[in-house]
């Protein structure tokens, strides 16, 4: 525990779901946890609860599409402590449906909050990191920023940026003392499915034909992903389906691409009542 205590976060989205169970985590393992979320309502709630528990906690509304924003609070919190010891770059949004249902402008909108977003975050805070000479970015991508998933394709596409400026970034922060991680989690037990947008598909239809099992809370990723920063690691996949995937993306990209459309085959008989052509 001593790697954790006294020191201080930055966590985005840590209003709900894998940024709230981060939140919490954290502050249980003695670091100071500046708690953002465009949600002022669930910011406020994430404070109250991290302080009844004995910890520390800053609550921040905080829109990560705005950048002078995210700068503020950077500055501010190093300002105040001293110190940028992380930040998790954790808030995001889904779009889901498939490509020739989905508008430009919902792929404008995941774009900004889940690449833009941790851009924001990436260039306010490493500058202070090299500065300092240590500090540990976390990025929260996804599985499907590690193999296609039909669907989602705009999430996809972000999720896939996250990771490859996660790795590059790391490169060249490891000769600084900066560290950086990208988190790959399958799926976790969030709102994230009611709170998106779904076009052409209906979510609870989706959520239904995940299995239970495969999913975990929110506070069982938070632990696996302080696990992962913990032993530094540059991929941090999470849950055993995101293993999996992730092996066989590179023992097989084709095996992937095939499961992956068989899905989609499934998918539109349930969704759109339409029989595969070929
Ligand atoms: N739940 C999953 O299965 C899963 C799987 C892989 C990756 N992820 C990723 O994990 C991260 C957290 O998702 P979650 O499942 O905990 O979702 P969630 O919806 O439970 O929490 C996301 C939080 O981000 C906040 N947020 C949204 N837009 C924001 C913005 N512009 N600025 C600041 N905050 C904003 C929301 O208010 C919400 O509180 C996301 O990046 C998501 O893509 C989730």
């Amino acid at each position: 525990m001593t790697q954790w205590n006294e020191q201080v976060a930055i966590v985005t989205g840590a209003g709900s779901g894998i940024g709230h169970g981060l939140s919490h985590a954290l502050a249980s393992r003695g670091v100071t946890v500046v708690a953002c979320d465009i949600n002022p309502e669930r910011i406020e709630a994430t404070q109250k609860e991290i302080e009844a528990a004995g910890g520390k906690a800053v609550g921040v509304t905080l829109d990560v599409t705005d950048a002078d924003a995210v700068a503020a609070v950077v500055r501010d919190t190093h300002e105040r402590h001293g110190r940028i010891d992380y930040i998790f770059n954790n808030a995001g949004i889904a779009v889901g449906g498939e490509v020739r249902d989905v508008e430009l402008e919902d792929w404008q909108k995941v774009l900004k909050v889940n690449l833009d977003g941790v851009v924001h975050g990436v260039v306010a805070a490493y500058p202070i990191m090299v500065d300092q000479g240590f500090g540990h970015i976390i990025n929260t991508a996804s599985i499907e920023g590690l193999a296609p998933f039909p669907s989602t394709v705009s999430y996809v596409a972000s999720k896939h940026a996250v990771v490859g400026l996660s790795t590059s970034l790391r490169v060249e922060g490891a000769d600084l003392g900066v560290k950086v991680s990208a988190v790959c989690p399958g799926y976790i037990k969030t709102r994230i499915f009611e709170d998106s947008k779904f076009v052409g598909m209906d979510v609870q239809d989706e959520i239904d034909n995940v299995p239970a099992w495969l999913g975990i809370t929110p506070d069982e990723c938070a632990k696996r992903i302080l696990r992962g920063v913990e032993r530094n690691k540059a991929i941090i996949p999470i849950t055993g389906m995101a293993w999996v995937l992730w092996v066989l993306m590179r023992v097989s990209p084709n095996a992937v691409i095939a499961l992956m459309r068989r899905q989609l085959r499934h998918a539109r008989i349930r969704m759109r009542n339409v029989e595969p052509k070929n």
